[in-house]
């Protein structure tokens, strides 16, 4: 009942405010906090690429525990992925409270934003573009990862980058992430106080340095991984090869000992 008086008049018969909105903004943080750190240590994983092959797939199959299932356990993988979309709308949704719904909003924020000339309030700007497109992108990334899980590795990845075409999506997907990423987790730090420490404008200025250099360092080095995977499907197309799977060093040896067979 107060739900519906609170619909009607804006606020409950004790005339109090409903505390959800406060509620939802921690939700979207928990979130964003999570899907933040999760894409730092993401780009990690997935820049493996640049040390080696055998060093890529070793971390692959790591998340495939296969130290407990032989052969490594793909599922273990979905799982993963699918605890992260399962974020990731929840994310997105809470989001989709802090876009204009109209023409004339987008304008008054707009307007509000060019007369503060504040750099943080533009920030939302960049949040709500990257944001959206992520909508898109990250879904088609996480789906296919999600349904595909058994086909990581460093033929099979770079296999889907280039002869499946995902590379011009990375690109758009990197840059998104990036930006979306940085800001988001800058705007978290001032927007909970986590630093603030004696002399918060100090510490924003700071912050912002440190934003700027992370998005700068992740950006460079997702750039960088994603040609070594174009590269890598690029030779394996050339040679006819798409499709085969990685075999680490150590395998190879061992059946070049034996003769082929594998003992
Ligand atoms: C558990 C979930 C995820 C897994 C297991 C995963 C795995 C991977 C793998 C293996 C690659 C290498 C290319 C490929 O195999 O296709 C990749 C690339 C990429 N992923 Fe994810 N991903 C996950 C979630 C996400 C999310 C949530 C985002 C952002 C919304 C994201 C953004 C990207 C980007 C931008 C690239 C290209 C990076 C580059 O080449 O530098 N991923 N991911």
């Amino acid at each position: 009942m107060s739900d519906l008086i609170e619909g009607y008049i804006g606020e409950t018969v004790d005339r109090k405010k409903s505390r959800m909105p406060a509620k939802l903004d921690y939700i979207q943080s928990a979130t964003g906090l999570i899907l933040g750190l999760f894409m730092w240590g993401h780009m990690f994983f997935v820049s493996t690429i640049l040390i080696s092959k055998d060093f890529m797939y070793t971390i692959t199959k790591f998340f495939e525990a296969d130290f407990i299932f032989d052969g490594g356990e793909p599922l273990l993988v979905s799982g993963i992925a699918f605890i992260i979309f399962s974020i990731f709308i929840v994310h997105a949704a809470m989001g989709m409270r802090k876009l204009p719904a109209n023409f004339k909003q987008y304008q008054v924020m707009k307007a509000h934003a060019n007369h503060m000339d504040h750099e943080d309030t533009k920030l939302w700007f960049t949040q709500a573009f990257t944001g959206f497109s992520m909508f898109f992108l990250g879904s088609i990334h996480v789906f296919i990862i999600m349904t595909h899980a058994d086909a990581i590795g460093p033929y099979a990845s770079a296999d889907r980058v280039w002869s499946e075409f995902m590379w011009p999506l990375y690109i758009l997907l990197l840059l998104a992430v990036e930006f979306h990423g940085t800001i988001g987790l800058y705007r978290l730090c001032i927007k909970w106080g986590w630093f603030d420490g004696k002399d918060p404008q100090a510490t924003r200025i700071k912050l912002k340095k440190i934003k700027k250099i992370l998005t700068v360092f992740f950006l460079v080095l997702g750039f960088v991984t994603l040609a070594a995977y174009m590269k890598i499907g690029y030779e394996h197309a050339e040679e006819g090869k798409v499709g085969e799977r990685y075999h680490p060093t150590a395998q190879v040896q061992e059946l070049k000992i034996n003769n082929g067979r594998v003992a």
